[in-house]
């Protein structure tokens, strides 16, 4: 799987995204270390809050398919937005290495890491024994 296919998986991905409240398209994929790979896209609410992004969807259901450890995900938007804080957090939870892949709808990306996305991060370590 190269870098770019998974981003072209993101991007199919972002065409079943339900956004009607912000019409803000996202698409995500992520790849298992084993070689599968999951979609995500986003899933909007009318009550605003409960939306849900495209890449903790792709993430939450490796995790449901008994996925723990990820090499890459890549994330799909119409003008190459990068991941909001609360995916970071959730992507630094499952794999600080994971590359990610940032697209536009074009599938033009550039390269990245969790790592660099998410410095001084909150970690398991932080938590009390
Ligand atoms: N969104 C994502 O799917 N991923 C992100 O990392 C940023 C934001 C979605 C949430 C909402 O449906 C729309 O984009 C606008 O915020």
């Amino acid at each position: 799987m190269t870098p770019e296919q998974l981003v072209q998986l993101a991007l199919e991905a972002r065409r079943r995204a339900y956004a009607p409240y912000s019409n803000y398209f996202v698409g995500a994929a992520v790849l298992a270390d084993d070689g599968t790979i999951y979609p995500g896209c986003n899933v909007e609410n009318a009550a605003y809050p409960s939306t849900i992004c495209a890449e903790r969807v792709a993430l939450t259901s490796a995790v449901a398919n008994g996925k723990r450890c990820f090499s890459a995900i890549a994330v799909a938007t119409s003008n190459g937005g990068t991941p909001c804080g609360s995916c970071r957090q959730v992507m630094a939870e499952l794999g600080l290495d994971m590359a990610v892949y940032i697209a536009d709808e074009h599938g033009n990306f550039r390269t990245t890491t969790v790592r660099e996305l998410l410095p001084e991060y909150f970690g398991p370590e932080h938590l009390p024994a």
